[in-house]
């Protein structure tokens, strides 16, 4: 027997999703009390899901598809087109693969030491009577983070002009008018820089390390056995250093949380790496970063008695599932310590999605966005001191992504 899905009843709901931003799904799931419901958005039908029995769903890949469900506005700033975020089936699994080959262990130790390297370096050059926007800065850090770690080459000059156009790319996907059009042309000027860089390793121009991402995606062959458009190589690289130069969005998040919880700041002077990464974890859970994942049902069929018909746009919510009452005691709480021995599973923690690395859309970037926010961490309660002036910590759960109003100022600091 098929049952009537519950349904978010009326006009289309696009400007609720522009004015609700990340509690959307979470507000309609429990008014409606269903962890699935029916919608309009952008002009057409749409099914929204939260928790991780229905993130289980969403990640079948024999139930959906991704080649058609992110809005073309997102594909043209935020992704980048023809990148792995579009592909199903092999194609995917051999684009990822190319990906996933770069997360080993000795990258994260490479990573961890950059990150610390160019955070002092930061501080060392800044003038400590300068009050520094930890958000600001942190784009700047991890640009060269990225660009080192890529083999991107970046010089010193251009550094702070490129950290605001990759900025541009993450900063515009869910915005209208001129910060859109901001994203579109950073996102044109963005692949030209790294493109250029594609056909110099190919003529042998350019003399990078041959395992580094650079090197790597320029030569990787397709499923057919092809060199990937240059194009594609661009946007892969920019699939790296992009959402690592973001990772400053969760810097802010962390700022705002020493801010916010100090009782839970002052557990972590002097704590090994298990307590920093209870922190980190939490700012993960309870903050909002990436509001829901997109795709499109491939087939007909049912579940839980609803009947999903083939083609239809389909939402997870990933931050309310973070939040939700089935597999969190205490959502609304700030507590790191509920990580210690807690139980993971590949659906019930999903801020950078959930389901398999190698064969699902699960982030390829989840460690190193760990490993870059821990040693961020570290460093800030370990190796600096700093006042924190009165400021506006606020932030609005509709602008995507969410940063605090002032983002998270510091002044007066001295290395401990
Ligand atoms: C800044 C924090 C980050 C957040 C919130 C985040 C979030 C996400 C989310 C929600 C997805 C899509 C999941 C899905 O479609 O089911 C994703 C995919 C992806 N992320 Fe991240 N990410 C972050 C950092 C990173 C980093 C640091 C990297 C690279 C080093 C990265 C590389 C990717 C790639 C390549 C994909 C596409 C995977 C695929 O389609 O198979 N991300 N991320």
């Amino acid at each position: 027997m098929v049952n009537e899905m519950p349904e978010d009843a009326g006009f289309d709901r696009t400007l609720s999703v522009l004015k609700e931003g990340y509690e959307f799904i979470m507000n309609r799931s429990e008014s409606l009390n269903s962890d699935v419901f029916e919608t309009r958005i952008m002009g057409e039908r749409a099914i929204c899901l939260t928790g991780s029995e229905a993130a289980e769903l969403f990640y079948d890949d024999t139930r959906f598809r991704r080649r058609d469900a992110a809005p073309s506005r997102v594909e043209k700033t935020l992704f980048g087109e023809g990148g792995v975020q579009g592909l199903d089936g092999e194609r995917h699994v051999n684009r990822k693969a190319m990906l996933m080959a770069l997360m080993d262990n000795e990258a994260m130790d490479e990573i961890e030491m950059l990150v610390l390297h160019y955070w002092q370096q930061y501080f060392e050059e800044a003038g400590s009577l300068e009050t520094v926007e930890l958000y600001e800065a942190a784009k700047v850090v991890f640009l060269q983070v990225a660009a080192k770690w890529t083999g991107v080459p970046l010089e010193e000059s251009e550094t702070e002009e490129r950290a605001g156009q990759v900025s541009d790319l993450f900063e515009s996907p869910a915005a209208l008018g001129l910060q859109h059009w901001k994203g579109r042309r950073a996102r044109s000027e963005a692949n030209d820089w790294i493109e250029g860089f594609v056909e110099e390793v190919r003529a042998g121009t350019l003399d990078v390390d041959n395992g580094k991402a650079l090197y790597t995606f320029s030569w990787h062959r397709d499923v057919k056995g092809e060199l990937l458009d240059k194009k594609v190589v661009a946007v892969e690289i920019l699939n790296l250093l992009r959402p690592m130069t973001a990772v400053s969005v969760w810097v802010a998040m962390i700022g705002l949380a020493m801010h916010e919880f100090p009782e839970e700041r002052d557990k972590l002077e002097g704590a090994g790496e298990e307590r920093l990464e209870w922190f980190i974890q939490e700012v993960r859970r309870y903050y909002p970063f990436f509001p829901f994942a997109a795709a499109r049902t491939d087939v007909d069929f049912e579940w839980r008695g609803y009947h999903f018909e083939e083609g239809t746009l389909t939402l997870l919510d990933l931050y309310g599932t973070n939040r939700h009452k089935k597999n969190w005691v205490h959502p609304e709480t700030f507590m790191p310590e509920r990580f210690e021995g807690w139980q993971q599973t590949p659906f019930n923690f999903i801020p950078q999605g959930g389901g398999d690395y190698d064969f699902g859309h699960r982030c390829a970037g989840e460690f190193v966005t760990i490993v870059m926010m821990r040693a961020t961490l570290d460093f800030l309660v370990n190796s600096l001191e700093y006042d924190v002036p009165e400021q506006d910590f606020s932030f609005e759960f509709n602008d995507i992504p969410a940063v605090p109003n002032d983002k998270v100022k510091i002044n007066n600091y001295r290395f401990k």
